[in-house]
């Protein structure tokens, strides 16, 4: 197959994930094109080149824009900090590239709408990594939903929990800085609980009420623990929603659930039955329908490890269970086949910014303590 040369920038959490998954996907699924791990980018020469060692990338470099500009570059992968999305999307835009960006897309909304015209304008593949849209049993119960199995939708109801900055000793760096990453849970992980919300219903979130809290509001500065600055982010966010197709819900991300690591669970309930999914349990899709015999009638877990599922034959056996990283390695398939025949790959930019204009709203209404619409794109 044809290779593609990828930049990545960005080599720590997000840098390993995308790692893994642009060196995994040609060893188990056959995409018309065969990335090739070129050049990895991050500003600390010593580390980067660590990660390049460690990671697989055939090069590493310091400066993000000399990256975007070189010639040899087909695809560019922004996994760094919200703050620097823009300017390093928008320059591998204008410079021909296809881009895979980190969520959320931008820290507002008006940045967001750059970014989508400056790729609409030239006309390159786009693709927001909301990666827990490609978990084969959440595929399964947008599958149940779309095909009128759960009847009329009633409810959607998300919650992303986490507690790792519970210790108040936790120091002031780029997640708690408005500057840097635009919002707190919000962004981070109640914009993926939303993004479920619209994937797994087919449907736009029309109008939100919003409650967000900082608990912690002073963290040791990490160049000197002794002072403390200002946590100018949420800590907790909270939702509830209205879907144009009628159903109300509610969307909660938070990092003050103490024991909650990664709790990113939704339930949607319809008029002939439910779904319900937990992150921690990845591979189950727990389904009640409505239409069971009364005496049988019950939450049933299937393992979504079957052919038949999404993903799956590429992988193993059923039942030989799947996690985090693959979710990565999913996302990837897919935009190097959208890369490969042109065609249009969701989550993309477009989403990117519907899901920015649902995080506004929800800041709004906490400001403003009313329900707030959800402008149009
Ligand atoms: N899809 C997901 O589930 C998921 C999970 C975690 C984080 N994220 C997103 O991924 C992005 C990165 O988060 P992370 O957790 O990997 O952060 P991180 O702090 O672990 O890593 C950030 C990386 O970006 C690099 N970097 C920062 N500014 C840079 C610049 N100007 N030029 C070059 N490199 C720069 C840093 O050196 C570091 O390698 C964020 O947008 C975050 O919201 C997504």
């Amino acid at each position: 197959m044809p290779e593609v040369n990828v930049a990545l920038v960005g080599y720590a959490f997000m840098g390993r994930a995308h790692s893994n998954a642009w060196r995994q996907v040609s060893r188990f699924f056959s995409p018309r094109l065969t990335p090739r791990l070129k050049v990895i980018c991050g500003r600390d020469r010593r580390n980067v080149a660590k990660a390049a060692g460690q990671l697989g990338w055939e090069e590493w470099a310091t400066d993000w824009r000399e990256v975007v500009g070189r010639p040899d570059v087909d695809v560019v992968d922004v996994s760094t900090p919200g703050d620097s999305h823009a300017e390093i999307a928008i320059a591998a835009a204008q410079a021909g590239k296809a881009i895979l960006c980190e969520k959320p897309l931008a820290n507002d909304v008006r940045t967001a709408k750059a970014m989508l015209k400056a790729v609409r304008k030239a006309g390159v593949p786009n693709m927001i990594c909301h990666n827990y849209r490609r978990i084969p049993a959440v595929m399964l119960a947008r599958e149940l939903v779309a095909s009128g199995r759960l009847g009329r939708i009633f409810h959607f109801r998300g919650t992303y929990l986490q507690d790792w900055p519970v210790d108040p000793q936790m120091p002031l760096y780029w997640r708690f800085r408005k500057e840097k990453s635009g919002s707190g849970a919000l962004g981070d992980i109640l914009s993926h609980s939303l993004d479920l919300g619209r994937f797994v219903l087919g449907s736009e979130v029309t109008e939100v009420a919003g409650a967000l809290e900082t608990f912690v509001k002073r963290r040791p500065l990490p160049e000197s623990p002794r002072r403390k600055g200002r946590v100018t982010v949420d800590d907790a966010a909270l939702s509830l929603v209205r879907f144009a197709n009628g159903a109300v819900g509610s969307i909660e991300g938070t990092r003050f659930a103490t024991g909650r690591k990664n709790y990113n669970r939704f339930e949607v309930n319809g008029s002939r039955g439910s779904v319900a999914f937990d992150l921690e349990r990845m591979n189950e899709l727990e389904y009640y329908s409505q239409d069971d015999d009364g005496k049988e009638r019950g939450f049933r877990r299937i393992l979504a490890t079957e052919p038949e599922h999404a993903f799956f034959k590429a992988w193993w056996p059923a039942g030989h269970i799947i996690g985090y990283e693959h979710t990565f390695t999913h996302t990837v398939f897919d935009f190097l086949e959208a890369v490969a025949s042109g065609k249009r790959v969701r989550p993309d930019f477009e989403d990117g910014v519907r899901n920015q204009l649902v995080l506004e709203a929800i800041e709004r209404a906490a400001r403003t303590r009313r329900w707030v619409a959800v402008a149009a794109l």
